[in-house]
């Protein structure tokens, strides 16, 4: 940007016309106040030169000024309120003059034709005064010289005075607000730099609010609107992020669903057909330990693989709720009973502290088990064959706390965002798509979920629903 074109380039030129027609007028109005003063006294002095030369014309010898006008000097002096008059002859040697402790006699010449000059009539005391020296003419004849002195009055005095005061003054004046005037510019132009800062990182990706401590008023609402835009591009942001991952799990969902759907059938079949030939090999008395062995890992995979069909289709599918009015203790022991077995087996206690709630509430109970047993068998995962998980369930009159709690490993604060997230898994064998289906389960039940951990302590999974009726 060009330095004649930037905003502080403009405001400041502005600052400097201001004060220099500031500074112009106070002179204009000091000297035109000056002028007019000394143009009334040049009126004043045509009058006393005017009645001098009507004085002389009577006089028998008119052509020297004679000191009979001294008397008639006292009397312009007194009637016109000035502070001296002399006359010269065309000698230019004083002929008369009032007695005037004011104003000395000065010599001819000085000063000169009009002036005003400043005079010391005793020692120490100085008094500023308007000198004009007229010829005095008989006819047309030039006779000699009248001076006329007007001590300047002390207002015009203090014009001076203050002209010079002024002066300094308003210097110092005009180069204190032009320092004043030049950091306001820079406190009151800064958020302008730094909301500039501010839109070059949105536009390269970085949504981040504005902090500028605004100054002014003005630039307060300008803040509080970029936030808010900035808030709207986040939320917007946000949104396409959400709607990409939908379209992706959209995506993914029906091929998934299509594979498990077709995986499905030949899974069931395995699973029996591996169940007949165990029971038939063993009613022959044919099979032998290791025969079993190998005919239940099968069958435990096939279930596990069955498991992740299942978690498929119904994440894919999005089942609509089958709701019937349902006790939550009931089935919270149900739960606790599914799972107790496998539990055991691997070396992990369930505790329960299940408050009796007499009410029923209309629920999904088969979604809301998987959604549970999501939950407990993720914190079995999490406590690597040893330790207790607690399931704690408080009912208030509206609503019904269920809690999970596992001395397992925690999950680092770095993917807790991320543990809901479909397909999200730190586990080999995981989908990930446990908790993502809880938590639409839980959502639809108009419920919430969310989760505290501490790495190495263990993780605390809360989920409150409310107790609807039917
Ligand atoms: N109780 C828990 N303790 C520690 N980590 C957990 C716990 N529950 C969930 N997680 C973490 O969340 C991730 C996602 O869980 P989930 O959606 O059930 O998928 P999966 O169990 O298939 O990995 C898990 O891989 C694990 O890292
Ligand atoms: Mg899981």
């Amino acid at each position: 940007m060009k330095w004649h074109k930037s905003l502080i380039f403009k405001i400041l030129l502005c600052c400097f016309i201001l004060t220099f027609c500031l500074v112009g007028s106070i002179f204009g109005v000091l000297y035109r106040y000056q002028q007019s003063i000394l143009s009334e006294m040049d009126e004043k002095s045509s009058e006393i030169l005017r009645g001098i030369q009507v004085q002389l014309t009577n006089l028998e010898d008119a052509r020297t000024p004679s000191e009979i006008l001294h008397n008639r000097l006292s009397d312009l002096k007194s009637r016109h309120g000035v502070d001296a008059i002399i006359v010269y002859d065309s000698e230019k040697q004083v002929v008369s003059s009032t007695d005037s402790d004011q104003m000395p006699v000065l010599e001819f010449g000085i000063p000169e034709r009009a002036q005003v000059v400043v005079v010391e009539p005793t020692e120490g005391r100085k008094i500023t005064a308007y000198f004009q020296t007229f010829p005095l003419m008989v006819g047309s004849n030039p006779v000699g010289y009248v001076r006329i002195a007007l001590a300047i009055a002390p207002q015009t005095h203090l014009v001076k005075a203050l002209q010079s005061k002024t002066l300094i003054t308003l210097v110092l004046l005009f180069v204190g607000t032009i320092i004043v005037l030049c950091s306001l510019i820079f406190k009151i132009l800064r958020p302008l730099q730094t909301m500039a800062r501010t839109c070059q990182e949105i536009s390269e990706g970085n949504l981040h609010e504005l902090d500028i401590r605004p100054n002014a008023s003005e630039v307060l609402v300008l803040e509080m609107k970029f936030n808010e835009m900035v808030e709207a591009l986040k939320v917007k942001a946000k949104m396409e992020q959400k709607l990409a991952q939908t379209q992706r799990l959209c995506a993914i969902g029906n091929l998934a669903a299509g594979i498990a759907h077709e995986i499905g059938n030949p899974l069931n079949g395995i699973k029996l057909t591996v169940s007949h030939v165990k029971d038939l090999f063993s009613a022959r008395e044919l099979s032998d330990e290791s025969f079993h062995k190998y005919t239940d890992t099968i069958i435990k995979e096939v279930n596990r693989l069955d498991g992740i069909v299942r978690d498929f289709l119904m994440f894919a599918k999005e089942r609509e709720l089958a709701l019937q009015p349902y006790r939550i203790d009931k089935l919270l022991h149900e739960t606790v009973r599914l799972i107790e077995k496998d539990a055991s087996k691997r070396g992990i206690r369930i505790e329960t502290d299940i408050q009796a709630i007499s009410r029923e509430a209309l629920i999904d109970p088969q979604l809301l088990k998987s959604a549970l047993l999501n939950i407990i068998i993720n914190a079995m995962d999490a406590s690597d064959g040893s330790g207790k998980i607690r399931l704690v369930s408080t009912d208030s009159c509206d609503t019904c706390r269920i809690e999970v709690i596992d001395q397992g490993v925690g999950i680092p604060a770095e993917i807790l965002s991320r543990i809901f997230d479909p397909y999200f898994s730190t586990k080999s064998s995981g989908t990930g798509l446990g908790l993502s289906l809880t938590k639409m389960i839980i959502e639809k039940h108009d419920g919430d979920i969310s989760i505290e951990s501490t790495v190495g302590k263990g993780t605390k999974v809360i989920i409150t629903l409310p107790m609807k009726g039917m």
